[in-house]
């Protein structure tokens, strides 16, 4: 599922409806191509209402159309191209988007749409001209606006959807932010017996690499201080994290603050332990942390950090 929009910009001809129905196929979500939007709204086709109301109706359409779009999610949408020009319009869909920029040369333009006389700008003879002079206008506002850059020259269209979808995956993740409380820095030095061997720096690789797999974004965190562990849960909260697997050491058996802190966000949140608690001292068979939590796991060394992200992938999947 995608988390945000797919924003396809570049010259006309450059294959956004092409590529944008593959990616939204891909992705298994709606495709919007904005002339099409405008052309079944307005009745008309580009051309015709070019011809009708003029260029500035047409961009005023465009404008209420990228307002429109950027309160939406999860969508792949091809731009005109000349949505953006309007630094607002890309504004817009820079909110909740990521822009991809479909890079093609001149002449790979002119094979593509050389002989379709149905483009409102490039009506009359040397088309070729015509594409050189707009695209060298276009060209420092398709980069200075783009996330992502692809090249779609010299290969088939279901490689460069492919190579697309790999580039984007960072950028349509959902992310999960693993935080680990005190002491938890000197695993690897602390009572091995218990921890084990692997440093943090060991345990947080593999949390990301296997985090990674099952398809989302990890962040890492340690802290010694309280008070930091409640400003990372908090920052959370902004960054619109998707879940968070937390391990609070010694907190977790009196921190309120923490356990008020996981309660605020509102974020799925799994407990993990590396030690089996309730095998231990009394004083940790009490978690005050975890009734905030939608489940804890312990005992099951730093596998119980991707058992968590499991039940957070799995919880998602049920809502
Ligand atoms: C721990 C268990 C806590 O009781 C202890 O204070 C820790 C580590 C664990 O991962 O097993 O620091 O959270």
């Amino acid at each position: 599922m995608l988390k945000k929009n797919i924003v396809l910009i570049g010259f006309m001809g450059c294959g956004k409806t092409t590529f944008g129905r593959k990616l939204a196929k891909r992705y298994k979500c709606e495709f919007i191509d904005t002339d099409k939007f405008i052309e079944a709204e307005q009745g008309m086709s580009v051309q015709d209402i070019f011809e009708k109301k003029g260029e500035p109706y047409f961009r005023e359409l465009e404008k209420e159309l990228c307002k429109k779009i950027s309160e939406k999610n999860g969508y792949v949408i091809a731009t005109g191209g000349g949505i953006i020009k309007n630094d607002e319009n890309m504004e817009c869909l820079g909110k909740n988007g990521v822009i991809v920029y479909l890079k093609a040369s001149p002449e790979h333009i002119f094979r593509n749409i050389g002989h379709d006389s149905s483009r409102p700008l490039l009506q009359g003879k040397n088309k070729m001209k015509k594409i050189r002079q707009l695209m060298a206008e276009r060209i420092p506002t398709y980069e200075k606006n783009a996330d992502v850059t692809i090249n779609t020259a010299g290969q088939t269209v279901n490689r460069i959807t492919n190579r697309m979808y790999e580039r984007l995956k960072k950028y349509n993740m959902k992310k999960i932010c693993v935080i680990h409380g005190p002491n938890l820095n000197f695993t690897g030095i602390r009572e091995r017996g218990i921890y084990g061997t692997k440093t943090l720096d060991d345990i947080n690789k593999y949390i990301i690499e296997e985090g990674n797999r099952l398809g989302f974004e990890i962040e890492v965190f340690q802290s010694n201080y309280e008070g930091a562990i409640i400003d990372r849960l908090q920052k959370c909260y902004y960054d619109k994290v998707d879940g968070i697997v937390i391990n609070p050491g010694a907190f977790t058996h009196y921190s309120y603050a923490i356990r008020d802190a996981i309660a605020s966000v509102q974020i799925p949140t799994v407990e993990v332990h590396l030690s089996n608690i309730h095998q231990r001292d009394e004083f940790r068979h009490k978690s005050v942390t975890a009734p905030a939590c939608i489940g804890q796991l312990c005992g099951f060394g730093e596998y119980g950090y991707i058992m968590a992200i499991n039940a957070i992938k799995n919880r998602a999947k049920i809502r």
